[in-house]
C-alpha cells in the first residue's frame, strides 16, 4: 500500500520495521475518537474558506460512513495500515478519491494523536466514575446496615478500641471519594483541545482552534504548540490517580481476604464472587479479592512505564511516545473490571456480627476507656496509664479479661474506682464515648451517612 508519506521515498518501508513500528494492533480502539475529531477539523475547514463546502460535506458524509462500517466490522488490523489515523485517512480516500488529501490541511499526526487520546480518556474517565460511585455506594448501603455491629478496630493488626463497622466502611468510602477527586482534577486539566498544534508549532493557515474546541465539548485551547504535541502528563496524572485507586482497592480486599479465613471469620463472601479448590472439597477462596491485589501491579507498572518513556524526552514529538497507550489501555480496563468486582464482592458480603462482638471484646480493647475513666476520675492520664497496664497484666496471669474482674479486684488498683466502671467499659458505651469529629461514635456515623446521601442523591431503602 502507498504510505501517506510516500514522495520523500524511493525504496518501501522493510516489512519486518513494518511490523516493529506499528500502532493500528492497539490504537484501533481510538476509531471512534480519530473519526469524531476529524469531522470537527473539517466542518473547520470549511468554515474558515480553506477547503471548498462540496467537498469538506462529501468528506465528512464519508467519515460517517466509515465510522458506521468500523461498528459493524471492527478495523482490519494489518501492519501496513500503520496506524489509525492513517487507516482511517485511506479510507477515506478510497470513498472520495483525492479529495480526501484535503483533510489533513492544517493537521499533523502529532496533534491528531493527542486529541484522539484525550477524547478517549475523557469518555474512560466519566466511564470510571461511574463505577466508583456504584462502589461508593455499595460500602454506604452496608455502612448504614451495620452502623450497630461493633468490631475490634486494629493497630499493628492487634486488637485497639473498638470501632462501629459502619465507621470501619465508611473509611473505605472517604478514601474512594478522594480517589474520585483525583479522577475530577485530571478530567479538568486535561480538558484543552490540541487541535491545530500541528506538527510541533502551529500552522499558516487561517484556522480556528477555538471553534473545533466547542464543537469536541473541550473547556478551551492548549495554549503552546510545542508542549502540546510533547507532553503526556495527561496520560501520567490518570495513571497516577489510577494507581492510588488501585492501592486503596488493594487494601480493602486485602481485608476482605484475611476477614474470610477462619481465623477471623468476620465475613462471608457470596458464593458468586469466589472459586473453589479443584483437590479441596472444602474450599471457597476469596478470588476477586486476591486478584485485585494483584492487578494492582499492572496499574502500577503501566504508570511507571510511560514515567520512565517520558523522562529525558527533547520536545517536541518522538515515536516513544507512541508507547503511551499500551499502559494506558491496560489501566483503564483492568481498573474497570476491578472497580466492577469490588462492588460485586461488597454487595454479597455478610458480615458476622456475632463473632465481631466477641472479637471486639477480646484483646484488651476496654484498657484505653478504663484509662479515660480513671482520668474522669482525677487521676493524671500518665498515671492512669500505668494502672491499667498493671490490671492487664494480673488479667493476663490470671486468663480474665478487665470487665471479669470484680470491684474489690479492681480498687485493690485504683481506690477511685467505682461500680459504675462496668456501664462505662461496655462496648456500647465505649463506641458512642467516641464523639470526637470524625469519631467512632454511632451518632456520628449515622449523621455522617445521612450527609453523604444527601450530598449524593443516594437514597438507601
Ligand atoms: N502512531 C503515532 C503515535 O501513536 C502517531 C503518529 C505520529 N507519527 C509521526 N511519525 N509523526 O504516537
Amino acid at each position: 500500500m502507498g504510505k501517506l508519506w510516500g514522495g520523500r521515498f524511493s525504496k518501501s518501508i522493510d516489512s519486518f520495521i513494518e511490523e516493529y513500528t506499528e500502532s493500528i494492533s492497539f490504537d484501533s480502539r481510538l476509531y471512534r475518537e480519530d473519526i469524531e475529531g476529524s469531522i470537527a477539523h473539517c466542518e473547520m475547514l470549511i468554515k474558515q474558506g480553506i477547503i471548498p463546502k462540496d467537498e469538506g460535506r462529501r468528506i465528512v458524509q464519508a467519515l460517517e460512513e466509515i465510522r458506521k462500517e468500523i461498528d459493524e466490522k471492527g478495523v482490519d488490523i494489518d501492519p501496513s495500515h500503520e496506524d489509525i489515523h492513517t487507516y482511517i485517512e485511506s479510507r477515506l480516500r478510497e470513498k472520495v478519491g483525492d479529495i480526501a488529501g484535503k483533510l489533513h490541511t492544517a493537521r499533523s499526526r502529532n496533534d491528531q494523536v493527542v486529541l484522539d487520546t484525550k477524547l478517549y480518556l475523557r469518555r474512560k474517565i466519566k466511564e470510571l466514575l461511574a463505577l466508583l460511585e456504584e462502589l461508593q455506594k455499595e460500602l454506604v448501603v452496608k455502612a448504614y446496615r451495620e452502623v450497630d455491629t461493633i468490631m475490634p478496630g486494629f493497630t499493628h493488626l492487634q486488637h485497639a478500641q473498638p470501632v462501629s463497622l459502619g465507621f470501619h466502611l465508611l473509611a473505605y468510602y472517604e478514601m474512594f471519594e478522594r480517589d474520585r477527586g483525583r479522577l475530577l482534577d485530571c478530567l479538568k486539566r486535561m480538558n484543552l483541545s490540541p487541535l491545530g498544534s500541528c506538527a510541533l508549532a502551529g500552522t499558516t493557515l487561517p484556522i480556528d482552534r477555538f471553534f473545533v474546541a466547542e464543537r469536541l465539548g473541550f473547556d478551551g485551547v492548549t495554549e503552546n504548540a510545542m508542549d502540546t504535541v510533547s507532553s503526556r502528563d495527561f496520560i501520567l496524572e490518570f495513571l497516577s490517580a489510577a494507581s492510588i485507586l488501585m492501592v486503596n482497592l488493594s487494601r480493602l480486599c486485602e481485608e476482605m481476604v484475611i476477614w474470610s479465613s477462619p481465623e477471623f471469620s468476620f465475613v462471608e463472601l457470596s458464593d458468586e464472587v469466589c472459586t473453589g479448590s479443584s483437590i479441596m472439597p472444602q474450599k471457597k477462596n476469596p478470588d476477586v479479592a486476591e486478584l485485585t491485589r494483584g492487578k494492582v501491579g499492572r496499574v502500577i507498572g503501566d504508570l511507571i512505564s510511560v514515567l520512565v518513556v517520558l523522562k529525558g524526552l527533547p520536545l517536541s514529538y518522538n515515536r516513544d511516545l507512541q508507547e503511551d497507550k499500551e499502559p494506558l489501555f491496560d489501566a483503564v480496563d483492568t481498573v474497570k473490571g476491578a472497580l466492577k468486582a469490588v462492588a460485586l464482592m461488597i454487595k454479597g458480603a455478610t458480615f458476622n456480627r456475632k463473632r465481631m462482638r466477641e472479637m471486639a471484646l477480646e484483646g484488651f480493647t476496654d484498657a484505653t476507656d478504663l484509662a479515660d475513666y480513671l482520668v474522669e476520675k482525677g487521676i493524671p492520664f500518665r498515671e492512669a496509664h500505668s494502672i491499667v497496664g498493671r490490671m492487664v497484666l494480673y488479667c493476663v496471669d490470671h486468663g480474665k479479661c478487665l470487665s471479669d474482674l470484680s470491684l474489690p479486684e479492681m480498687k485493690r488498683f485504683c481506690e477511685k474506682i467505682e461500680e459504675d466502671v462496668y456501664e462505662r467499659i461496655s462496648l456500647e458505651r465505649m463506641v458512642d464515648s467516641r464523639k470526637s469529629y470524625g469519631g467512632t461514635s454511632r451518632e456520628f456515623v449515622r449523621r455522617r451517612i445521612e450527609e453523604i446521601c444527601a450530598q449524593r442523591g443516594w437514597s438507601l431503602s
